[in-house]
């Protein structure tokens, strides 16, 4: 795992940004996975800007996001289809054919879930997947006790993630009780990972699941394991960091970041 830490959320959308361009830049069939929540909206934001003034091409990239709400339909605001469209899909030139969520909305959902556990192998796997925290530490909606070698499955939510994400919706009530997500060992597949962490209210999950022991309660942790994660995170979310020193003389002095800097 490699931390790096930038100054402001701009920042770390901007560097993010970068390191996802460079990489559909040398493959242009890039089997990118995405997440959504409101740290992942100012990245978007850099892609979209990346794909008008630096035509950086999206046109044979795949995508998988790593997880949706059961029971919002496609076309619900409130659903994670109608958030790739609103950031990022509406904004670029990815053929909508090549982009993939799990559909909530599906009669039998086990099936839904290991047929999108195919599609990914289909693809040859993901190349670089983006990930966000939620405060209690799950990627994806990968809650407290979900396995390390979990697959895509139904996760009920906790009342925690339920709170966080009942600002996007107009009350607690209207929040799914259940969503579909990418398992923590088919995160742990991707060939890339790069999670995004911006923010005061970061600090203590970004500390836990960085510098902490890796425990299935908190989900983020996992990635740990992974051979080649990269955290960026601001100075916000970097506050609770015990080793943040480190990590920037890394960033500082390792010859792969000196495009970044
Ligand atoms: C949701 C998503 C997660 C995301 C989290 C954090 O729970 N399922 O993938 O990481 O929100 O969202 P935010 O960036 O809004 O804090």
């Amino acid at each position: 795992m490699e931390v790096i830490i930038q100054p402001n959320k701009e920042a770390v959308a901007s560097l993010a940004a970068h390191v996802i361009a460079k990489e559909v830049r040398a493959n242009a069939h890039l089997v990118l996975g995405l997440a959504t929540g409101r740290t992942m909206e100012t990245l978007y934001q850099g892609l979209v800007e990346k794909h008008r003034k630096a035509k950086l091409d999206f046109s044979l990239c795949t995508t998988f996001n790593l997880d949706e709400y059961v029971g919002l339909t496609p076309d619900n605001p409130h659903s994670y289809h109608s958030y790739m469209r609103k950031h990022f899909f509406d904004h670029v030139n990815i053929d909508l054919r090549n982009t993939h969520l799990p559909n909530g909305m599906a009669d039998d959902l086990d099936s839904e879930c290991v047929q999108y556990e195919n599609l990914i192998k289909k693809f040859g796997g993901i190349d670089l997947q983006l990930l966000g925290i939620g405060k209690a530490g799950h990627i994806g909606f990968n809650e407290p006790l979900s396995a390390l070698r979990s697959r895509t499955r139904v996760k009920a939510l906790t009342p925690t993630t339920i709170k966080q994400n009942a600002t996007l919706f107009d009350s607690v009530e209207e929040v799914p009780r259940r969503a579909i997500t990418m398992g923590v060992g088919t995160i742990l597949d991707a060939r890339r990972c790069l999670l995004l962490a911006t923010g005061e209210e970061k600090a203590d999950i970004i500390a836990k699941a960085v510098e902490g022991p890796i425990t299935s309660m908190i989900s983020a942790t996992a990635m740990q394991l992974h051979r080649h994660c990269t955290v960026v995170v601001d100075e916000a979310a970097a506050s609770k960091l015990q080793a943040a020193e480190y990590y920037r003389w890394i960033f500082a002095n390792e010859p792969e970041w000196e495009e970044f800097r």
